[in-house]
């Protein structure tokens, strides 16, 4: 009996491939990129589940406004060793573990099969940006690795925009996508593979699409496939490609084979209008909304960065380099902080963030 995880490898959702040109098994042993596109509705999401199921170990980083990804609590999933993530300043009352974003390193993170930072678990804009950010830097820690972590992207442009809103508008789309590419191409040296689904396909630059080990094409609909891909129709019909059940798929590997895929839906998968939240009897207390970062105003999640990079030795100059930042706003802020200390005995920034230094004025070194 072979395990994947705590998965019995011949019980997975079932996924075949039918060669059609050459031959290129899928080696799930390897840190692949999987680029799915296709229509609303075509099964995308269902099948970046299959192809997660195959890993020993899931991020699901950037689930859907609904909460897609908490589908992995459900008790149809195979799986029940998972991590929920919520920002700082929210509180989850369910049934699984949870960690807060500032809590959370990368061995915790790979103590568990899934690790989910659902939409819902965090407060508007800044939040939920800094959160999954903090997952990604994370990820750059994993220097020694021998079986991949599988990445499950469910929508490519959520990614985009929050490095947008990580840069604090200082990154535009361009910037955006440079950004995503060297994201992509890295990871794989520090042992991740990615499930990267989106809707908006026709926008998924040539460049991107070409950097994935398995370009996956589900249905097209009436707007047809992309001319450099559109030989693919050599091999199968407009009209079959247009409208392809949401159980198949044509699959372009690395090495420029082609096959036509079929996949079951995970039982577990979302069904439309389904409030997993509800189902799973989760309930979630939100703090104050945090203040976004923009290019000129330092946000909430920058301020208590500011006070714990300091306050842990770093010198003005330094912070102001690594936040772009000028060394008079960093000086700024750490007064702001020990000012409201000292006289509301908390720093309210900090307080809203829920960080550990809000109610600790911070020694001025050099003086
Ligand atoms: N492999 C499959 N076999 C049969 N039915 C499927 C399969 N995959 C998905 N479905 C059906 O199609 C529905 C939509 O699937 P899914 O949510 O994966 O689509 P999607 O492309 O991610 O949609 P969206 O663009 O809205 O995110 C599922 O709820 C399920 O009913
Ligand atoms: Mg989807």
């Amino acid at each position: 009996m072979q395990l994947i995880g705590s998965r019995i490898k011949k019980e997975l959702t079932p996924l075949s491939i039918k060669w059609l040109r050459y031959y290129s098994p899928i080696d799930f042993t390897k840190a692949m990129i999987f680029l799915i596109l296709g229509k609303k509705g075509s099964g995308k999401s269902a099948l970046v589940e299959t192809l997660a199921l195959r890993y020993p170990k899931i991020i699901d980083l950037f689930s859907s406004r609904d909460d897609e990804g908490l589908a992995w609590c459900r008790d149809s999933s195979p799986i029940d060793d998972i991590l929920l993530v919520h920002g700082d300043n929210v509180d989850l009352n369910c049934s699984w573990n949870t960690c807060k974003t500032s809590d959370l390193t990368l061995k915790k993170m790979l103590e568990y099969e899934v690790v989910i930072p659902s939409y819902s678990f965090f407060t508007q804009g800044a939040g939920r940006f800094a959160g999954i950010n903090k997952i990604i830097d994370l990820c750059w820690d994993r220097r020694k690795w021998k079986k991949p972590v599988y990445i499950a992207i469910r929508e490519a442009s959520s990614f985009l925009y929050s490095r947008i809103k990580q840069e604090g508008g200082g990154m535009n789309m361009k910037a955006a996508k440079a950004n995503f590419i060297f994201w992509q191409r890295e990871m794989r040296h520090f042992g991740y593979a990615l499930g990267i689904d989106t809707i908006r396909w026709t926008s998924v630059d040539k460049e991107m699409r070409d950097l994935a080990d398995c370009q996956i094409i589900k249905k097209v609909g009436s707007q047809g496939l992309p001319r450099d891909i559109s030989f693919l129709y050599n091999y199968i019909s407009p009209r079959s490609m247009a409208g392809l059940p949401p159980s198949h798929f044509m699959l372009i590997a690395e090495n420029s084979a082609i096959g036509l895929g079929r996949s079951a839906c995970p039982k577990f998968h979302k069904e439309e209008g389904v409030d997993l939240l509800e189902e799973l009897g989760i309930t979630i207390e939100y703090g104050t909304p945090l203040i976004e970062t923009t290019s000129q105003r330092i946000g909430d999640e920058e301020h208590v960065k500011i006070i714990s990079l300091y306050s842990n030795g770093k010198a003005y100059q330094e912070i102001a380099k690594t936040l772009k930042r000028s060394k008079s706003s960093i000086s700024d802020h750490i007064i702001k902080h020990n000012v409201a200390v000292e006289e509301k005995a908390l720093c309210p920034i900090c307080e809203r963030a829920r960080a550990d230094n809000a109610d600790r004025a911070i020694p001025i070194r050099g003086r």
